[in-house]
């Protein structure tokens, strides 16, 4: 019963236009814009939906102000969906789809979740391969500069939990899926499905008080990170950090502060996990958020590290 990943999520916000203009920015195909809705695709077809905040068929929100408000799982068939809504049924916060809609669910957070089968095509990237010494990836052939950043997936979402082991054993037990790595009792990066990217969600415990921690898009490589990030900082968008590193999935990052909820964050590079993967445990540190970052980004017309930029206090994914 695997789920495929996150086919469309869906933001509520206070100001519809600068949240255009973010999106805009942010590289994904506009499909609508009506002063009640946008509409924006990845590359792979995921959907970034987004409504005002009071918009009264959204979902509750699960904190103050412009956040996350469903986000549809994906699965491979019609089967599928049949399979998982036989699992999920008895569940108390079970919705059964109206004609033509979507079976829902909430999960402890009480975050609006739907289920649909997966609308999202297969997309193949285009990283630049390396070079060294005796390995020729790259022949006769230059490595790109990026001037803009086209994500080709929503490729995960981070949650604080307001109660932690209710959520990791909701999204495991429930859901299905799979602990990727750990910090016990504080942190669980999870995959839906057995083979797939290092996490599609990560769950963050904050005791009662539930929230987004952020919403991650997947470019080819670290060069469309690098590229991307100068390109919104051209723009004027705020760096919230990076770009950087992260140890635990060996992404590259760069986040953005944005009007449509927690940082978005541009990444690339993940690990790729399989049945062979031996997840581990961590201890918590500010140091295993990342190998390296900039705070305060780097400036996209000079190039150079926002020297006065804000400091982050980020010390987690
Ligand atoms: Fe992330």
């Amino acid at each position: 019963m695997a789920l495929t990943g996150i086919d469309a999520i869906t933001f509520g916000v206070h100001d519809m236009e600068a949240a255009y203009r973010f999106l805009i920015d942010w590289g994904l195909t506009e499909r609508l814009k009506t002063p009640e809705r946008l509409e924006f695709t990845t590359q792979d077809g995921g959907e970034v939906i987004v409504r005002p905040h009071d918009a009264p068929d959204l979902p509750p929100a699960i904190e103050e102000g412009n956040t996350v408000r469903q986000i549809v799982w994906g699965v491979a068939s019609e089967s599928a969906l049949e399979e998982l809504v036989s699992r999920i049924a008895s569940h108390p916060e079970y919705e059964a789809a109206e004609p033509g809609g979507t079976p829902r669910l909430r999960d402890p957070n009480g975050l609006g979740l739907a289920f649909r089968v997966k609308r999202r095509q297969p997309v193949k990237g285009n990283p630049t391969l390396p070079n060294a010494p005796g390995v020729t990836h790259r022949l006769d052939q230059r490595s790109p500069v990026y001037t803009q950043a086209k994500p080709l997936q929503i490729g995960h979402v981070v949650l604080f939990t307001a109660d932690y082991a209710a959520m990791r054993a909701f999204y495991l037990d429930v859901l299905g899926f799979i602990v990727s790595d750990e910090y016990p009792g504080h942190g669980c990066f999870m995959r839906c499905a057995q083979r797939g990217g290092h996490h599609n969600q990560f769950i963050l415990n904050r005791p009662g008080r539930p929230g987004v921690n952020h919403v991650a898009f997947t470019l080819n490589d670290v060069h469309e990170v690098i590229g991307g990030g100068l390109a919104m900082s051209r723009k004027g968008w705020k760096t919230e950090i990076g770009p950087g590193r992260h140890p635990i999935s060996s992404a590259y990052f760069w986040y953005f502060e944005n009007p449509l909820a927690a940082p978005l964050e541009y990444y690339a590079d993940e690990d790729y996990c399989t049945e062979a993967w031996e997840p581990q445990t961590f201890e918590r540190r500010p140091e295993l958020f990342a190998e390296w970052a900039i705070a305060g980004g780097i400036d996209g017309t000079t190039r150079r590290q926002v020297i006065k930029g804000g400091e982050s206090d980020r010390g987690h994914n």
